[in-house]
């Protein structure tokens, strides 16, 4: 069953087509990026107008590469992600779903963003080589999924594939947003996550283990027992990164010289081909990205005793995150799980994950499709 999947909930404008939820036949993803770069975050209209003007191209482009691969293929359903994300933003992809599956009088499959990140370590490429314990959606469970990105950082129980219980979250700020802000107060540009795991790698290249000493103490944001943000849920598997970037800001008005231009002369921190940064500045990145990797390393270590979990699936945009992909594969060793993770590919947004998981969902038809709407705050599960 091919299934052609849209996702527009952020700042991607991404089509892809994917054979029985898991084969990849074209993935193709426009980022948003430089236009919101300006602004230093996502601008809702920026983002709306935009997929307006690119959702036609894109997915002309993931239906064309498909036939390419396949000519007599034909697409059997349209998936669309329906939620959460930024409502103008939404809309475009449903709208655009729904014409779609009129037109090629398909059925129509809503699909949750969050869920879907969590499906990308099962999405697999032409040529890719079988991994050496396969694992499929279904003989992974029970399984831990860790969703985080920019808008997400949840631990889910996954007993049975696509049911998914909260038994973790932040209970402020995603891991990618408190990257993305971190990265805004040190004039370090946007998205913040890929430029602070830069700047940490070349600091821990240079420094090493001595550099690990000397580290600035962030909080790792746990929260307190019994603060009724938690709903119910236990602290030692929640996070609230509020505090780390509070901890932060304190520490830059304390040393407000981490925020001027390098000194003439100054000798710098090349952290990727033609791009420096101050050592002190390098020390506060590094040891900032230590706190958010070492707190979700925490809680994913106590998420995986509360039972004996098969799997560690990791899903979202700061899954690219390097030093959190070597603390995900020590606790999985440990619990003795085994981690699925996404390619670097299929961690940020895009429409494979929606193609794929709808494999696994319900599917309507008529009315039901025609009336199916935008969620801007759906949760999982
Ligand atoms: O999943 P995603 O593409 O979009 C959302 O659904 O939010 O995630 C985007 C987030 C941004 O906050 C970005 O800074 C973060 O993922 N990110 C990273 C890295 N690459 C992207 N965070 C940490 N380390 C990275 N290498
Ligand atoms: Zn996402």
């Amino acid at each position: 069953m091919n299934i052609l999947g849209i996702e527009t909930s952020c700042d991607e404008t991404a089509a892809a087509v994917v054979k029985d939820g898991r084969d990849v036949l074209s993935s193709v993803v426009y980022t948003q990026i430089p236009l919101h770069q300006p602004y230093g975050g996502v601008v809702p209209e920026i983002a709306s107008r935009a997929h307006v003007e690119k959702i036609s191209e894109v997915v002309r482009c993931a239906i064309d590469a498909f036939r390419a691969s396949d000519p007599d293929g034909r697409i059997d359903a349209v998936a669309v992600t329906y939620g959460p994300g930024l409502s103008p933003a939404l809309i475009v992809g449903l709208n655009a779903a729904k014409g779609l599956a009129l037109s090629l009088n398909v059925p129509l499959i809503g699909v949750n963003h969050i869920e879907a990140h969590l499906h990308t370590p099962f999405l697999r490429d032409p040529g890719d080589a079988p991994p050496p314990r396969p694992l499929d959606p279904v003989s992974c469970a029970p399984a831990l999924g860790l969703a985080v990105s920019g808008g997400h950082t949840n631990w889910f129980e996954i007993c049975s594939y696509g049911e998914y219980r909260t038994i973790g979250q932040t209970l402020d700020d995603a891991a990618g947003e408190a990257f993305d802000k971190a990265a805004k107060l040190l004039g370090l540009g946007y998205p913040g996550g890929p430029v602070v795991d830069k700047i940490a790698k070349a600091y821990f290249a240079e420094a090493g283990g001595a550099g690990r000493g000397d580290l600035v103490p962030f909080p790792q944001g746990r929260p307190r027992e019994g603060v009724s943000a938690l709903a119910g849920l236990p602290a030692e598997l929640c996070v609230s990164f509020s505090g780390l970037k509070t901890a932060l800001l304190r520490y830059v008005q304390r040393n407000p010289s981490l925020l001027d231009p390098p000194a003439p002369g100054e000798a710098l921190l090349e952290y990727a081909p033609g791009k420096t940064v101050r050592r002190d500045v390098a020390r506060v990145v590094a040891s900032y990205q230590e706190a958010i990797v070492g707190a979700i390393e925490d809680r994913t270590r106590a998420a995986l005793k509360t039972q004996r979990f098969k799997t560690l699936l990791l899903g979202g945009g700061v899954s690219l995150n390097s030093r959190l992909r070597s603390a995900m594969e020590r606790v999985a060793r440990e619990a003795g799980a085994d981690l699925l993770m996404a390619k670097p590919k299929y961690c940020g947004d895009n429409a494979a994950m929606i193609a794929g998981l709808a494999y696994y969902r319900r599917a309507v038809t008529g009315e039901d499709a025609l009336s199916l709407d935008v969620a801007p705050s759906l949760e999982a599960g």
